[in-house]
């Protein structure tokens, strides 16, 4: 038979989680805000093993928030580059001037005030100060929303408020009670491992979960209908001729407008379909175009629409190029490594193309 304590979520997910779970990941084992806030963003939308590279990186440029704040948009962009969601790389570049500036470099600790940083919402600002300093808050994120969800079989989307905010009472009431030091961190810890090993989101384990007994979606052989998905709506595809233009071996580039997506980053210059591509070249660039190749469409996918990008590689003529905008430049190819670029621009880059 089962006692009270054997049942409980948070014991049972905490003694999981000391034998079972994570110890060794690069933004375990310290307790510096700055390193843990700069892992929790990056984890945001992003899996480990694809943050863990970037995180290292990030940290032996920027070791600290005074080196942060006082590295360009663009610095900070560049090591970004590939891990998409810029406005993350964006906002930690503000919030680190904000730190600097207003709370003299020291990483606030009263989550009212956290939360106010830019790029840091309920459940980054309760990570940070749960592994920081062992605070008693509660996260909610993706991961842990599906645990719950099923866990208590809650019949709404997560993503609708009503939902939400039924979900962030229930991860209160789940903390666990007693204050033994290395608890909370031990529980939190516990729910992200759980997310990311056991409850995924296809093909849970669920033999091997600690608190499978008390779940609902379980008891009823339910554990595929929850959480319950996005109403459907279809993603709206948008077209865009992007023109890889090459002149003496350099590419011609446009920063986007720091509103917007993949703001600030270096991108190629695109074109309405249905005009005519050499006129507009001569009109917009100065440009003649000696080689047209149309490469064949490739698909990026936003949170909210699709992005078809038809490609068009250019060998344009020398002679006339004119180009006076500080937002639009001919660059060297190594120079583009060092700059912030969104990925499917940088695949088309990295083709490889006859007068590279
Ligand atoms: N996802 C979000 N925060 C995380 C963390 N600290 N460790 C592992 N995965 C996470």
């Amino acid at each position: 038979m089962f006692n009270a304590q054997d049942l409980n979520f948070s014991f049972q997910l905490i003694r999981w989680q000391r034998v079972h779970g994570r110890h060794q990941l690069p933004w375990q084992n310290t307790r510096d805000p700055y390193a843990i806030w700069l892992s929790e963003i990056m984890l945001q939308q992003t899996r480990v093993t694809t943050v863990i590279p970037y995180y290292v990186r990030f940290l032996r440029y920027f070791p600290n928030v005074k080196s942060l704040s006082l590295a360009s948009l663009d610095e900070v962009l560049a090591l970004w580059s590939g891990l998409g969601y810029y406005s993350r790389g964006r906002n930690l570049h503000k919030a680190a001037r904000l730190i600097v500036s207003i709370h003299q470099s020291k990483f606030p600790q009263e989550i009212s005030i956290i939360k106010q940083l830019p790029g840091i919402g309920p459940s980054t600002a309760a990570a940070i100060l749960v592994f920081s300093y062992g605070k008693r808050y509660a996260i909610l994120d993706g991961n842990v929303k599906r645990i719950l969800a099923r866990y208590f079989g809650v019949k709404g989307y997560p993503g609708e408020r009503k939902t939400e905010a039924l979900l962030w009472k229930k991860a209160e009431e789940l903390l666990p009670k007693n204050n033994v030091k290395g608890n909370i961190e031990a529980y939190s810890q516990g729910l992200m491992d759980l997310g990311a090993t056991i409850c995924t989101r296809t093909k849970p384990k669920c033999a091997v979960c600690p608190i499978h007994l008390k779940c609902v979606a379980f008891q009823e052989n339910r554990v595929d209908k929850f959480p319950i998905p996005r109403p459907r709506k279809s993603l709206l595809v948008k077209e865009a001729v992007m023109l890889m233009i090459i002149r003496r071996g350099m590419v011609l580039l446009e920063r986007r407008p720091s509103k917007g997506i993949w703001g600030g980053l270096w991108c190629l210059p695109e074109m309405p379909a249905n005009e005519n591509i050499s006129q507009y070249c001569a009109h917009c660039f100065g440009i003649k175009i000696k080689q047209l190749i149309h490469i064949p469409s490739v698909d990026h996918v936003f949170t909210h629409f699709k992005l078809r990008i038809h490609p068009r590689f250019i060998q344009a003529n020398s002679k006339f190029s004119v180009i006076s905008q500080s937002e639009r430049v001919w660059m060297s190819f190594s120079k583009t490594m060092e700059v912030g670029i969104p990925s499917p621009v940088r695949n088309l880059l990295n083709l490889n193309f006859p007068h590279k």
